[in-house]
């Protein structure tokens, strides 16, 4: 295993009781740690110390005693708030002489994939609800022809807003026709499909997505609420990540598969409807498939049109389909990477209800300090990732990310996100019910307000808030 670990850490090593802290890649961590590594003794985390509280719910006015008013740098090092390392052994709760070992049984693998839950830094507080969702821990549900799985409000409770599901078509396999109360988002994570909708004037869409192949980005669509469309693998099969604006998507009357629908509805009434003799009719199918397998391949990528029915009405005005491989990946001013911003307000007009943005964190990178106007919902496409979600109250909690987790940071909470390898990228979405991507960046607050009323807050000299960068850094260095 990598060292975890440029970032790295004070190892518990928890039977011997000891407490190691590790060099760090960094150099200015290297030059902090040279100056003040210590005789490891415990940290007096001064008002953030949850041992000076009464109860776990943190109230602001259990501070305002003259200790909890100490300023961190009055904390003793070495603790500055890295990811908890035990140099290859099990994670133990233990740091800077608080807690103590397992003593009996814990999931080992899940503690090494999340040790901010087992060992979190001193400035997490008080009770911040879990804000993460693993898919490998969602039921998957096997079909002929592909499987899904979901993460739902129940799953998730404070994903209110969104709802997702990852979806596999195996080569040629249809996801069968249906609508929704609500839009659905897709984001293809690989292979190749076509798609396939109308609108509500009856004028037609069909287009050919893939993933990320040959070296570009991949494709995302876009479905309004009501909108009927069917999704067909091509020779590849297909995978796909499907957002949908509810957090109660499984609810009854969210989604409405038409198979379903005539199984459910008098078969003379059916005939009538189609102008068709009943005696037609008799093998459609009495349950609804949801995935299921084509009879005849249809034509390859790229010939989408060769499928295309001839539509009297025409074509939608607005493309359902957005081709990430076509939109400039903006590099962030802060030098850590580069971001594709999607909404209907810029880019991608018919996505009223979702905003999205596709991140690209260099090693080490970090997406900066910054908090939204709306829920936003991510999602690890690959990389591993730490996160800090700041839900006011003297609140926070910090989580850790593999490819795969999904996350919500509720609206107006602060956050960052930091890719914690030092040599591969993070890559990952981030989606919010909205028609326009919105962000605040803390930096650019602070470098935009008159320097003495921060320097007075912060107890920095101006000359240091001076350097803070009056544009938006994205993701820094
Ligand atoms: C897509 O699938 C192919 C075949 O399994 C695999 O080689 C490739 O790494 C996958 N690409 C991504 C981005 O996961
Ligand atoms: C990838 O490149 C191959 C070879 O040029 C081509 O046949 C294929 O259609 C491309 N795939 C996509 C999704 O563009
Ligand atoms: C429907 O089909 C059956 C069997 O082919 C036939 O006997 C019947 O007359 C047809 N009914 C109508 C209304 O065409
Ligand atoms: C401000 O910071 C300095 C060290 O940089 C410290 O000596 C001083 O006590 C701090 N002032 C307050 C009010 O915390």
């Amino acid at each position: 295993m990598l060292p975890r670990l440029s970032h790295v850490l004070l190892a518990a090593l928890a039977l011997s009781r000891t407490i190691l802290a590790e060099p760090s890649a960094d150099d200015q961590l290297k030059a902090f740690f040279a100056r003040e590594r210590v005789a490891v003794k415990p940290v007096n985390f001064g008002r953030r110390s949850a041992a000076t509280t009464p109860t776990r719910h943190l109230r602001p006015e259990a501070f305002e005693d003259e200790a909890a008013l100490r300023k961190r740098d009055s904390l003793t090092p070495p603790d500055v708030g890295q990811v908890a390392d035990w140099g290859g052994s099990n994670p133990q709760p233990v740091r800077n002489g608080a807690g103590d070992t397992f003593l009996a049984n814990s999931n080992h693998q899940i503690d090494a994939q999340n040790p901010d839950n087992v060992a979190a830094p001193p400035t997490d507080s008080g009770t911040v609800p879990n804000l993460k969702w693993s898919l490998s821990l969602s039921h998957t549900r096997l079909l002929k022809g592909g499987w899904v799985r979901e993460q739902t409000i129940t799953d998730l409770p404070p994903s209110k807003d969104l709802a997702a599901a990852e979806l596999r078509l195996s080569p040629n396999a249809y996801r069968e026709l249906h609508w929704h109360r609500v839009a659905e988002w897709g984001y293809i994570l690989n292979g190749t499909g076509r798609i396939s909708a109308i609108d509500e004037n009856g004028r037609s869409f069909i287009s050919d997505v893939h993933g990320p192949t040959n070296g570009t980005d991949p494709d995302i669509y876009y479905f309004p609420p009501g909108v009927p469309h069917s999704i067909q693998a091509l020779e590849d099969g297909l995978e796909i990540l499907l957002i949908f604006t509810d957090g109660n998507f499984d609810a009854t009357g969210t989604t409405f598969m038409l198979s379903d629908w005539l199984a459910r509805t008098p078969l003379e009434v059916v005939a009538q409807n189609f102008g068709v003799n009943v005696s037609l009719l008799g093998g459609i199918p009495q349950k609804d498939p949801y995935v299921f397998d084509s009879t005849v391949a249809p034509p390859p990528f790229g010939h989408a049109s060769e499928q295309a029915v001839k539509d009297p009405n025409g074509q939608v005005p607005s493309p359902y389909v957005f081709h990430l491989s076509d939109q400039e990946r903006k590099s962030a001013p802060g030098g850590g990477g580069w971001v594709k911003i999607q909404d209907s307000v810029t880019n991608f007009p018919v996505s009223t209800l979702l905003a999205s943005a596709l991140v690209f964190v260099e090693p080490n990178g970090l997406r900066e300090l910054h908090w939204h106007t709306s829920d936003e919902w991510l999602y690890i496409i690959s990389g591993n990732a730490r996160a800090t979600a700041f839900a006011g109250s003297s609140s926070s909690r910090t989580f850790d990310f593999q490819p795969g987790d999904t996350a919500v940071f509720p609206v107006s909470y602060g956050h960052y996100v930091k890719n914690l390898s030092p040599t591969e990228p993070l890559i990952y979405l981030e989606l919010f019910k909205a028609p326009k991507f919105v962000d605040f960046s803390a930096t650019q607050w602070l470098a935009l307000t008159p320097r003495q009323v921060v320097a007075d807050l912060l107890n920095l000299s101006t000359s240091v808030i001076e350097t803070f960068k009056t544009e938006k850094q994205v993701i820094v260095a």
